[in-house]
């Protein structure tokens, strides 16, 4: 198939009008014919994300409300009958390939380091293979990814890998599943990496509508577009600094501070442990509202941190048994939690994603309504950076910029680096991109000879993954 043949074209019109460029989609088909001397069978494109609202709740049963981005990965993939799995990238910074077979994957991932790049390629195809019908025997593949989604951004760059990867091998193997159920096994299958992660990331770039956010609930999956005020741009400005979630323990010590904090809620009005593991199973046991949770937890739960043998002594277990339970492996060093400005922050963060979905839905002023969520946005930072301490200053400041120029702002995604994301209006968002790159980006020593634009940009709901023939 020739590069810019019209049928090739079409397909991306009608997929995406706003996804991969045929000049995007040329150069990676020539990439993967220099690499494997053969042409792709088809691509996968899977967006990034930026979550508007629901920071930290969803992997503790909490809905999200998130949005698909433009930026994307895109995979080209040939099926290899011999079961071979190959993996290369077009950018040189991921240079090294990966050289194995399907029936023999091992994700290995080292304390304290990032893990190599393909290793999230490699969960999004172990989670297809481990789903796969019994009596069939899968296909290999030849994998060339060309990605655009800021690295260890908070917009989703690991989630969208894993998700192409498993649409990739989903296709390649013919498999009949829903997206749902991909989104399901994509979340699972990235705890291979270590990170014990929600589902927010991967429902979304699986399951978004181009132009629409979506409200997402979890346990089971549930998706609904949100409608977002008819002039509402949303801007993302990246602070310059980086975290990767699984080179630290600052993801997993929330996760487990969150798991904690149910359990001790739970002793406190004698539910069994076993029978509730999220805190909005706890909810849902108790059959309460999220404002009695919030007293539940202003009850139950001390202001001063616990150290692990308190907790081992309230919940009346060994500390062999909590670690087992509820501690994940790379924080067994950790001991001091938090658990009272945990849980308070996913409760009422809870409450503001409850607030900021209705007031999408209801019948009053744009002008109102978006004055509103910019504030939901606002509260939601001041609790990230209070309560659940997963800011950092340049965030900070970026919020502290913001103030008067956006109608609310608040960091993304997981947190301690990565980006922002401002509420502004179609007559205010050039304005407050021109104010940030003055104010912020212009003589910031990491900016180097970055773009500006590629830094701070207006970004509008895209669609979601699709699989575009060759
Ligand atoms: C990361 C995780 C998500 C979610 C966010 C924080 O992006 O992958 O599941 O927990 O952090 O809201």
């Amino acid at each position: 198939m020739s590069r810019d043949s019209p049928q090739k074209a079409a397909v991306i019109q009608n997929c995406s009008a706003k996804g991969p460029s045929t000049t995007r989609l040329s150069a990676l088909e020539k990439y993967f014919n220099s690499i494997f001397s053969q042409e792709p069978d088809f691509y996968v494109r899977v967006p990034g994300r930026v979550n508007l609202i629901g920071e930290h709740v969803d992997y503790c049963g909490y809905s999200v409300c998130p949005m698909a981005i433009q930026n994307d990965i895109l995979i080209a993939v040939k099926k290899s009958e011999e079961g071979k799995l190959k993996i290369v990238n077009v950018d040189p910074a991921y240079r090294t390939p990966y050289n194995g077979t399907t029936n023999n994957i091992k994700i290995q991932v080292k304390a304290g380091e990032a893990p190599d790049w393909f290793s999230y390629v490699l969960c999004g195809v172990k989670g297809v293979l481990e789903d796969f019908p019994a009596g069939r025997k899968p296909v290999g593949c030849l994998l060339a990814v060309n990605g655009n989604i800021p690295p260890a951004s908070g917009v989703s760059s690991s989630s969208a890998l894993v998700c192409a990867a498993a649409m990739a091998a989903a296709h390649a193997n013919e498999l009949d599943m829903s997206r749902e159920e991909l989104a399901t096994l994509c979340a699972r299958a990235e705890r291979y990496i270590g990170t014990e992660g929600g589902g927010m990331d991967q429902a979304i770039c699986l399951l978004a509508n181009r132009g629409s956010a979506k409200h997402i609930k979890f346990n089971p999956l549930k998706t609904e577009d949100v409608q977002l005020p008819a002039n509402s741009v949303f801007v993302i400005a990246n602070s310059l600094t980086t975290l990767n979630k699984a080179e630290t323990g600052c993801y997993n010590t929330r996760v487990a501070e969150c798991r904690l904090a149910t359990q001790v809620m739970a002793k406190f009005r004698g539910v069994p442990g076993h029978r509730v593991s999220l805190l909005a199973e706890l909810q849902d046991y108790l059959g309460i509202s999220l404002h009695q949770m919030l007293d539940l937890a202003k009850e139950a739960l001390l202001e001063v941190p616990y150290t692990k043998k308190e907790i081992c002594s309230v919940l009346e277990v060994t500390e062999a048994q909590l670690n087992k339970q509820y501690i994940p492996n790379n924080i067994l060093h950790i001991d001091t939690f938090k658990l009272r400005n945990r849980a308070l922050h996913v409760l009422q963060e809870a409450l503001r994603v409850e607030t900021f979905v209705t007031l999408c839905s209801q019948d009053i002023s744009a002008e109102l309504a978006l004055k509103r969520l910019g504030e939901l946005m606002g509260q939601s930072h001041v609790s990230l950076e209070t309560l659940y301490e997963c800011s950092h200053p340049e965030l900070d400041r970026l919020v502290a910029l913001s103030k008067g120029s956006a109608l609310g702002c608040r960091l993304t995604g997981a947190g301690w680096g990565g980006c922002v994301v401002a509420l502004t209006t179609t007559s205010t968002a050039d304005a407050y991109i021109a104010m940030l790159k003055e104010k912020f980006y212009k003589g910031h020593p990491s900016v180097g000879n970055r773009d500006l634009d590629s830094l701070v940009f207006a970004t509008e709901p895209s669609g979601g993954a699709e699989v575009i023939p060759a």
